[in-house]
């Protein structure tokens, strides 16, 4: 892409939404929405599940529909499970390089936090955070906490937990409530064979997930989960008598249906991720992380944040610019269609050559 690209409009690159747009046939729906979805609940209890979506992740996965949860985005579930399950002065393990808004939930209820640390590996020539986890098995055993939380792929850092470790240690934390958060799930990889032997053989795992990235419907609300056997209470906590959102469920399923769509955009953003991967360590003093989310995370020189956030600024682009304990001199890219990421590309080369 040589031609020179110019954005008049701001360009939102923060908050790791999807660019593209959800599956063009969800406009087509929201076009023929009917009195049903808007003015009366659902009657889906009566055929006797909550809802057809949950029938149909239920169906898609050969899990129990009892043990899907619905949930208004994946932020709802994990404030249920975590407002559920923790009591005052009780803990929560947490990754130390993770998404604030974890650090958060515990002291909505009096409980603590208490952090597990990932290092910095390589893989395919790219650095990579890593989850470490001999070190977390030790941390929790020292700590014993209530709830584990890990993120597959992490925010900000996009790697995720190969399928071997994460045996590994939910076996070493059987004792806990485990919440695997699946927020990016699909962008690296679509597998979700692990799910159901996962759920049977961990009766004390949720695993969320969240049609707001991967099917780009983070507007209208709504996630999911699978609970383990253990876990009856929180799935009857988390049952609404009137259900749910009827528009953002069909919505769902639509997208759900449309797999051609996602993957077609999915292929371009993996093309996209090796560019950037590319342009970032020609840069100096720059340094991609490899990730299998929808966003890069990027290390670069501490002096040039302020200048590099305003020159952004003014040619309409914001990034997330990260300023946390775990992440002070690191920004956190969400990937746009193609047009935004090498506009992005080209913006940064045009303020370091002005240096
Ligand atoms: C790691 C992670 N989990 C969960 C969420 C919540 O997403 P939602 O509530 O839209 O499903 C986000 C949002 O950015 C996230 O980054």
């Amino acid at each position: 892409m040589t031609k020179k690209l110019k954005f008049d409009t701001l360009q939102y690159l923060d908050r790791n939404e999807s660019q593209y747009g959800p599956s063009p046939k969800c406009f087509e729906f929201l076009k023929n929405v009917t009195l049903d979805e808007l003015s009366w609940y659902s009657r889906d209890f009566e055929k006797g599940y909550k809802s057809s979506l949950s029938k149909r992740l239920a169906d898609d996965f050969n899990i129990s529909e009892r043990q899907v949860i619905l949930s208004y985005g994946s932020e709802d579930l994990l404030k249920q499970i975590i407002h559920y399950y923790l009591d005052r002065k009780e803990k929560i393990l947490i990754p130390k390089e993770a998404w604030w808004y974890y650090k958060k939930v515990a002291c909505e209820v009096g409980g603590f936090n208490v952090e597990y640390p990932m290092y910095i590996g390589e893989e395919d020539g790219v650095k990579t955070y890593m989850y470490d986890v001999d070190k977390m098995i030790e941390i929790y055993e020292r700590e014993r906490p209530r709830i584990v939380l890990i993120a597959s792929p992490n925010n900000p850092t996009g790697n995720r937990i190969p399928s071997d470790k994460l045996w590994q240690f939910l076996d070493a934390c059987r004792g806990a409530l485990v919440m695997i958060d699946e927020a990016y799930w699909g962008f690296g990889s679509k597998e979700n064979d692990y799910v159901k032997p996962y759920i049977d053989e961990f009766p004390n795992l949720v695993i969320c997930r969240t049609f707001s990235k991967y099917y780009a419907l983070a507007g209208c609300r709504i996630g999911f989960a699978f609970a383990g056997k253990n876990l009856e209470e929180l799935i009857n906590y988390s049952v609404r008598y009137l259900g749910y959102n009827r528009i953002s469920e069909k919505l769902a399923e639509i997208a759900l249906d449309d797999e051609k769509y996602y993957d077609e955009i999915n292929f371009i953003m993996q093309e996209d991720k090796e560019y950037m991967y590319e342009e970032f360590n020609k840069m100096d003093g720059f340094t991609p992380y490899k990730t299998y989310a929808n966003f890069m995370l990027v290390d670069m020189p501490k002096t040039i944040r302020k200048e590099l956030k305003q020159f952004l600024k003014e040619r309409n682009v914001l990034i997330k610019f990260l300023d946390e304990e775990a992440f002070k001199t690191e920004a956190r890219i969400t990937l746009g269609t193609r047009e935004q990421n090498y506009y992005l590309i080209e913006c940064i080369k045009e303020f370091l050559k002005s240096k």
